[in-house]
This record gives structure tokens, sequence and C-alpha cells, in this order.
């Protein structure tokens, strides 16, 4: 009974506001957000989604990293539903790397994001999680994160330079 949801862009006030701690993890309206929320990331080429994007300001998030068009290195995983996440970094390292967003179509940019975390969360189940990440997953992780903060990609950018268009990242990255 799930079903694609409008993904709401850049400019709406839900993307910045700080999202809700989940309460009642078996709600039918928790379960329901969670369902569309993996319809509407299958939908898509993304690799992760967050609550607030389909305007269900809750702190959930889905990292689903796979191979795609957009993300071309991207490793494979099963979508993983995380809910009420919390993460620290293991150390101090930040590498930048190209991020998009669902949220803000035709653009990519330069984002610096910590290298290894430990992150906890619980699952769809209501079972505390813990694991570590690094590269790629974790920055998808620290991006999704964000969003439950009320913060995007671009607000993170070092540089207004590092903000290009898709056409132009497609021609950087068949060099
Ligand atoms: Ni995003």
């Amino acid at each position: 009974m799930s079903q694609v949801r409008e993904i709401v862009q850049l400019g709406a006030e839900v993307l910045r506001l700080t999202a809700a701690e989940v309460l009642d993890i078996h709600a039918p309206v928790i379960q329901n957000v969670l369902s569309d929320m993996l319809t509407t990331l299958a939908d898509t080429h993304g690799v992760g989604i967050a609550a607030p994007q389909i305007a269900a300001s809750w702190r959930m998030l889905v990292v689903a990293s796979r191979p795609s068009a957009r993300y071309p290195h991207a490793p494979e995983m099963q979508p993983t539903i995380m809910i009420n996440p919390r993460f620290e970094p293991v150390s101090t390292a930040k590498e930048s790397d190209w991020e998009g967003c669902l949220s803000i179509p035709g653009i990519r940019a330069l984002v610096p994001r910590y290298k290894q975390i430990k992150i906890s969360y619980l699952d769809r189940a209501g079972n505390a999680v813990e694991q570590h990440l690094s590269g790629f997953i974790a920055r998808v992780f620290q991006h999704e994160y964000d969003h439950l903060d009320g913060l995007l990609y671009l607000d993170r950018v070092l540089d207004n330079r590092d903000i290009i268009s898709e056409t132009e990242f497609a021609k950087l990255m068949a060099k």
C-alpha cells in the first residue's frame, strides 16, 4: 500500500526544520512513512533519502548505496532504514567528494565529510543497531543525517566554485 511521494525541493520549509525524534516506531503513521520512503527512493536514482524530503519531519533516513549513472562507483548494499540515528566521528579526518541531492536537482558540489564514523540507530522493528561506516556509505549517512537537522549539503560547501551543474559533472567524470 506504499506510494511514491513527491520529493520536496530546495526552498520547502520542511527541509529547514529540525525533525522530531520517533517515539513509537510501530505507529502506523511512522511505518507508512518508512514504506513510502523506500518506494519513493526506489523510483529515483538516489542512494539515500530522509523523511523530511517527503515532507515528514521525523528523524528517519534510508541509506541505499548502489552503483548508478548518478554514482557509478557506489558500493552495493540493501536499502537500510535508520530511525533516530546518531553518529560520532572515529577520527577528525575529513575528505571532500561530490554530492547531489534529490531535493536539489541538476547540481553537484564538493563536500567535506568525516571519513570514518560510528553510528547507532533503531531498525524498523525497534532493534538497536551499532555500525562503523567509512567512505561513500559514511558520506551518504552524513548527508541524510543533515536533512534531519534542517541542513542541506550546499550549506557545507567550502567554496561556491565547488558547485557545478550535473551536465558539467558528467563531463568531469568522463575524463
Ligand atoms: Ni539530500
